[in-house]
């Protein structure tokens, strides 16, 4: 019914907005080649032609006769002639001509063609004209995998909303979606052999994610009146493949293993460490039911999922339980494993070895490398790209999805106008200036770059319409760099055909991010700062974090200052509190001394509770100069930011700087710069 009512809208604005052209330049991601030419082709409102020559399925015809474009077939020559020259279906590669008299398509397999009429639906902006430049695409994409990932376990979306993803990644030349469909928020597939799974751990007590993470992270019955979830029967899945397929997107399950687990455990307590739910989240690996569990669950997703590619998490295991666990300890001992890594490795190997032997592939997140790669596994590097590239050393293939550029769930705009979010910031420009392959990597390690993939972690993002909100436009940035030859690529050009393809999706019903109006990075990180301290040598009292160093021993006087988030190395951090002195060089006029800290308290980073200031002479002996207190509420999701300043109209050669972290324990405080004036 929804595709109706967008059908009959598209062919009203056809005929109301026709005053349009659609450009091929316009087209994201953007074509290997474009050949202008003269005049343009006119689509009448209500009656196209369309002719499909050569080996197909039948598959292609029925799509295109669906496209609100008012297509019929014919069987001589028509508007649209596509001509199909065999049945690699792996060749993508496609050629578009567009005459005043007609369109003429030409692909080696229905894959191709069905990148061309995306390419020509792009033109049509959605319906909002009719009228098309005439010119010659030739096109093939830079990677064989272009993904993006939909984490259907934190929260549980309707097979509506995959399909109608599916048709915005089609017209982005996106061919992969990775679902990841189990975790501690809730498993998410039928699965016949282990009724449990959907009956008790597809549903919690609690609608948001945070809401449930917060309290005591249970489980509760199907019908249970609080019962919050779902999960996709083996028709839906079969529903959404058959969609995918006919968009020529491959779909990818993910069963997560051996950590993320918590659901399974709960479900089947006899496979955690101690047999009891709601202890660890790690399957337990000395135990031999765990695999016979891991095989039956695998097997039938593998009857269900044509997939070539098997997902099997491998992230984030705390290995913990491992550790002291009789069973897990003889598994090591009687494999001769040295190290908890090295178990870990050894279930992956044998799952690998397993999904192999039904002549799939296994993918797993880059911690499946630890402990030993198992020799075929596809490596999704996720912790920037090193990971990935390593795997490449190696001859494993690599998918990168670095999380500073590649996780959607990370604010794309200034916090202070987004929706609450996990944090980070990663705006259309970051996601897209993102290059997989560093110049460094010689071509026989390249060779086995696989492609690039965007991940929506959904703990903070309850809605579709959130979720679409995360997505668009920076899947856009994915989609072009996972198709566009490097050198074609440019970031101004990009926003400009970015704004259009946003009004052609949200025509379409799309909720997207608003990026006309895009406020941008902080501004006080925009341009160095000038000031008195500036350049002056800081003494460290108390030692900063290695892991967040910023610039190091000079970041608090650099005049650089941080951006949206404490990860862009801008921020300094300290899991302690802060005490420092800055050597101004000799006696100078002090009026101000100030400091910003930052608050994201769903990243475990706090405010101080206090700053105090100290100025003196020799560097030995400090007269107090002021304390600056902490007013913002430490329960505050947003995040914040807060001058943390004394006044004092003096002349010393030393200040220093004490900020009292939040007490608890594992929490952060972070600074960019101390400013004296
Ligand atoms: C991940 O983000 N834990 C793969």
């Amino acid at each position: 019914m929804k595709q109706f009512i967008i059908a009959l809208f598209i062919t009203t604005a056809i005929i109301t907005r026709g005053e349009n052209i659609g450009l091929p330049e316009d087209i994201i991601p953007t074509p290997a080649l474009i050949e202008f030419s003269a005049g343009n082709f006119t689509l009448s409102e209500n009656n196209n032609t369309f002719h499909i020559a050569g080996s197909n399925d039948g598959q292609l015809g029925s799509y295109i006769a669906s496209l609100p474009i008012a297509l019929t077939a014919t069987d001589t020559e028509a508007d649209i002639n596509i001509s199909i020259n065999g049945n690699a279906d792996d060749d993508e590669s496609y050629t578009l001509s567009i005459t005043p008299s007609g369109i003429y398509i030409t692909a080696n397999s229905e894959t191709g063609a069905f990148y061309a009429i995306q390419s020509l639906l792009q033109m049509t902006r959605g319906g909002a004209t009719n009228q098309i430049k005439c010119c010659t695409i030739t096109d093939c994409p830079r990677f064989a995998y272009r993904g993006l990932h939909f984490d259907v376990s934190r929260h549980f979306r309707s097979k509506e909303f995959l399909m109608k993803q599916i048709d915005a990644m089609a017209l982005l030349k996106l061919n992969t979606m990775h679902l990841h469909l189990t975790d501690a928020a809730g498993w998410r597939l039928q699965i016949d052999s282990y009724p449990r799974l959907t009956e008790f751990a597809a549903w919690r007590p609690w609608q948001k994610w945070t809401d449930w993470w917060d309290s005591d992270r249970t489980y509760c019955e199907q019908n249970d009146p609080r019962a919050y979830g779902g999960f996709y029967s083996k028709e839906d899945i079969r529903e959404i493949i058959a969609y995918a397929t006919a968009r020529h997107i491959n779909v990818v399950p993910e069963i997560e293993m051996p950590g993320h687990s918590e659901e399974v455990l709960a479900a089947y307590p006899q496979l955690s460490c101690n047999g009891k739910p709601y202890g660890s989240g790690d399957l337990c690996i000395g135990n031999e039911a765990t695999f016979t569990f891991l095989e039956n669950v695998l097997t039938e997703v593998i009857e269900l999922f044509p997939s070539q590619y098997i997902h099997i998490g491998g992230d984030e295991a705390t290995k913990d339980s491992w550790k002291t666990c009789q069973l897990c300890q003889k598994r090591m001992a009687d494999e001769g494993l040295v190290n908890v890594d090295e178990l870990q490795s050894y279930l992956i190997h044998r799952i690998e070895q397993f999904v192999e032997s039904k002549g799939r592939t296994i993918i797993g997140f880059d911690e499946i490398m630890q402990g030993g790669l198992a020799p075929g596994a596809v490596v999704m590097s996720w912790r920037g790209i090193e990971p990935g590239l390593d795997a490449m050393r190696q001859g494993n293939y690599a998918i990168m999805n670095p999380n500073a550029c590649y996780y959607l769930d990370y604010t794309q705009d200034a916090p202070f106008k987004e929706p609450v979010s996990i944090g980070g910031y990663t705006p259309l420009e970051k996601t897209y200036s993102f290059e997989p392959l560093p110049d460094s990597i010689p071509a026989e390690t390249a060779q086995y770059m696989l492609g690039v993939q965007g991940n929506l972690w959904a703990e903070y993002i309850t809605d579709d319409s959130h979720a679409e909100y995360m997505y668009y436009p920076r899947a856009f940035a994915i989609a072009e760099t996972g198709w566009t030859q490097p050198e074609k690529k440019n970031y101004t050009d990009f926003r400009r055909r970015s704004l259009v393809l946003l009004d052609q999706l949200r025509t379409m019903g799309y909720n997207t991010f608003d990026l006309a109006n895009e406020y941008g990075d902080r501004k006080e990180s925009q341009q160095p700062l000038d000031h008195a301290g500036r350049g002056c040598h800081v003494i460290y009292n108390l030692p900063y974090s290695r892991q967040y160093p910023a610039a190091g021993d000079s970041a608090l006087t650099d005049g650089i200052r941080g951006g949206w988030t404490y990860g862009d190395n801008r921020w300094q951090g300290t899991m302690r509190d802060m005490d420092v002195t800055i050597d101004l060089g000799s006696q100078r006029p002090i009026n101000y001394i100030g400091a910003t800290f930052l608050q994201s308290v769903g990243a475990w980073v706090y405010m101080p509770r206090r700053v105090d200031f100290y100025i003196s002479d020799d560097g030995e002996n400090f007269t107090p100069a002021g304390t600056a207190w902490c007013d913002v509420p430490d329960t505050s999701a947003e995040i914040r930011y807060k001058v943390y300043s004394t006044l004092c109209h003096t002349v010393a050669r030393y200040v220093r700087l004490r900020a009292t972290k939040y007490p608890k324990a594992g929490s952060w405080l972070f600074t960019d710069e101390i400013v004296i004036n």
